[in-house]
Formats: structure tokens, sequence, C-alpha cells
């Protein structure tokens, strides 16, 4: 594999870490890996809970010259595909790019968050870090209560049994795929099939930031979610997605 290893028994965010690793030119595949993070990042500023069991890591990868939007998604969904073939359980990406078990009429739950930095690398021009939070061996006692119940973790789902550096190599190898996928056509074309196929919440009501929207209905070439709302179509691009989730 590409690129060489940080592994920390503890760090504040791997993420900061491998941030600094590209500005100084890491090569694409460059990882940071930590047993637990102090000071875990999430998305929209909010904080990623860190304890042990889980894996956390972020890869130095080349960003794409153009469809950069996807990169984000195309992260989701290749890493739910090989998670999900693996360990064998039917993982979905919920926009724009956690991976949840949805389970019958039961809330979905959160298996896995990936927070896409961009960055100037000297080595790599435009270059990405992607920082994946996956629950693999987690113990729900050690979440707070606001998150407790509503993640899910790998090994109370899968038969198989989990193993971190397992789950590490997986990741990783589907990150890297992600990325140069993005980077041509063809690939593109298997992105965009595989992100509409996994995408979770379509005929769905929806919210962002805390805005009613209408309803999804769709997944654009570029990543955006189309949502419909009294007959008008409308892009989303960013925010904080809340499906309504009532049977
Ligand atoms: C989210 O769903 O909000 C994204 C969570 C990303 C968490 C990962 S864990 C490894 C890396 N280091 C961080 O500080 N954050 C990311």
């Amino acid at each position: 594999m590409r690129g060489t290893r940080e592994w920390y028994a503890e760090v504040d965010s791997t993420q900061d870490r491998a941030l600094q690793l590209a500005r100084e030119g890491a090569e694409e595949g460059t990882r940071v890996v930590a047993r637990r993070q102090g000071r875990g990042r999430g998305r929209l500023e909010h904080r990623w809970e860190s304890p042990e069991g889980g894996l956390y890591l972020s890869v130095v990868l080349a960003a794409p010259d153009e469809h950069a939007s996807l990169l984000p998604l195309a992260l989701g969904a290749y890493v739910a595909e090989a998670l999900g073939r693996r360990y064998r359980i039917p993982l979905s990406l919920k926009w724009p790019n956690d991976i949840v078990v949805v389970n019958g009429r039961a809330p979905s739950r959160k298996l896995s968050g990936i927070l896409v930095d961009r960055v100037r690398s000297p080595k790599l021009g435009a270059a990405a870090v992607a920082g994946i939070g996956v629950n693999v061996t987690t113990h729900r006692a050690e979440l707070s209560a606001a998150v407790r119940e509503r993640v899910a973790v790998l090994s109370e789902l899968s038969r198989v049994p989990c193993d971190l550096e397992e789950v590490e190599r997986i990741v990783v190898e589907a990150a890297l795929t992600a990325a140069s996928s993005v980077r041509t056509a063809t690939g593109l074309k298997e992105v965009r099939r595989l992100c509409r196929q996994r995408l979770w919440g379509v005929g769905r009501r929806a919210e962002v930031d805390g805005r009613p929207v209408g309803t999804i209905v769709a997944l654009g070439d570029e990543g955006e979610l189309w949502v419909e709302d009294q007959g008008k179509r409308m892009a989303i691009r960013a925010g904080d997605l809340r499906v309504d989730e009532t049977p």
C-alpha cells in the first residue's frame, strides 16, 4: 500500500496530524491512525467521540481537478460497499456521507462518519484529507447518553469477527479507490451509480439546518441532493440533513 502509516495510542485528532503531513508533502495513501482521540472532529464543527474500540483514521488523497464535490459521497459509498461486503451487512449512505444501518421501522443508526478537509500539498497540488471514524467494537457505555442509542457498532451487527486492523485496511483501500474513481470518466460513472444505489431517504421529507426543505427526490451528478416542495425542485449542496424517519 502506498504512503506511510503513523499510529498513536492517543492523539488529539488524526485529522489535524494528517493535514500537517499533507502540508509537508506526504504522498497519497499516507495515513494516521489512533486508538483514541482527545479532540476528535466531526462535520460542521461537531465533536466526534472517540473511545477505544473505534477506528479513527485520516488518509491523504490527491483531490480531483473536477467534480470535487463528489469526493465525500464517493468515500461514503465505497467504504459502505467494502465494509458491507466483508461483514455481510446492508449499509446505506445518508447524504452527504454518513454510513448508516437502516433496519425496518427502527430509526437509522450511524456506523461511520466521514470528514473531508481540503489542503494544498507541495507534492500533490490540490489534496484532501479524509477522516473516517467507524464504530468497530465500541462499548456503548463509553459514549455519551446523547449518541449512545443512535450509533451502530460493527461487532454487534456482524457474525464475521471484527478486527480493527482489518477494518482499517479495508477502509484505506476503499478510500483510495473512491478518490481515483472520481478522477476518471469511467470511474465517475461508477461513483454516481454506487452513490445513487446506496443513498437512503429518497421519498422521505427532510430538513436542512433545521429548515424543512421538502421531499428528497434524487442525487445530482455533482453530488447535490435534489428535494421537491410543492412542485418546486431545489438542490442542496451543504448543510446538516435530517431525514424524517416516521414510517
Ligand atoms: C462526522 O460524521 O461528523 C464526521 C466524523 C469524522 C471523524 C473522524 S475520526 C478520524 C478523523 N479525526 C477526526 O478528528 N475526525 C475524523
